[in-house]
């Protein structure tokens, strides 16, 4: 691997202990002004210091992040599609590898569509997207989606990572599900996953020590962070999963004492 692309993986993927808590803001770029990250920057700024990463789109960055901060930059390359619109899976790449580099990013990141209307653009864009960031040292993250009527389980999961893996993609996120093990036991390449949807804080930190016991090498989460009713100790127990090996109970035990 090159020393370039090793060292931006580095950013992400944290030595020593490989482990990676990336916080997940990207959400606005088919969700709009979603609940609790209606002002970016607010959500944003108190969490900062206690990601690795941080995943946004180009507009979020430029607009409610300080250039004076030194968090590497997972950036969304990727969209074209909203919550109302006829279909999610109708993505393409929207923003450019120079641009990604002008705002100094460590990653760039887009969905794929497994199973879904628009499957074939989603996977191709992909391997060109790797073609064309390996010129210049930039890692892929892929963000796996199945389609609407394929169950979030183990078999379309790995599929669609094993898919992301073949196509060259870095890092690959994912969501957790019943035997994850076996999505990444058939999944090459380090595999981090989404919290989805808001859940009570006790049964997220569960979500995220599972996860990790079965071979995750982290989060790339965002509602159950920043929908938390505290963000900043929500933050703090998720990276003492991830980083610290705590215990999920013992987590939300932090959990519950910071929101003191
Ligand atoms: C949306 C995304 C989000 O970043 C991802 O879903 C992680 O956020 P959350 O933990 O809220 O699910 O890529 O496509």
């Amino acid at each position: 691997m090159d020393w370039g692309l090793k060292n931006r993986i580095s950013g992400i993927i944290r030595p020593p202990d490989g482990k990676a808590v990336m916080l997940a803001v990207d959400h606005g770029y088919f969700l709009g002004p979603t609940e609790k990250l209606e002002a970016p920057a607010r959500a944003i700024r108190p969490l900062l210091r206690h990601c690795d990463s941080l995943m946004v789109t180009r507009g979020v960055l430029r607009s409610s992040v300080s250039a004076t901060q030194h968090i590497p930059i997972v950036l969304r390359v990727s969209g074209g599609s909203s919550i109302i619109g006829e279909d999610l899976s109708n993505e393409r790449i929207t923003t450019g590898i120079k641009d990604a580099l002008r705002l100094n990013s460590s990653a760039l990141a887009m969905s794929i569509f497994v199973g879904a209307k628009h499957e074939h653009r989603t996977i191709v864009s992909l391997g060109r997207l790797v073609n064309e960031a390996e010129e210049y040292g930039m890692p892929v993250l892929a963000v796996t989606a199945v389609g609407k009527d394929m169950g979030k389980d183990a078999r379309y999961l790995s599929l669609a990572c094993r898919i992301a893996a073949e196509q060259g993609a870095h890092i690959i996120k994912t969501y957790y599900c019943e035997n994850f093990e076996k999505v990444i036991e058939s999944c090459p390449v380090p595999v981090i996953i989404a919290g989805g949807k808001k859940i009570p804080e006790r049964d997220a930190l569960h979500l995220t020590y599972n996860a990790v016991n079965a071979g995750a090498v982290g989060v790339d989460m965002g509602r159950n962070i920043w929908q938390s009713e505290n963000p900043v100790p929500m933050i703090r127990a998720v990276r003492a999963i991830v980083h610290g090996n705590m215990k999920a109970d013992e987590a939300y035990e932090l959990y519950q004492r910071l929101s003191k």
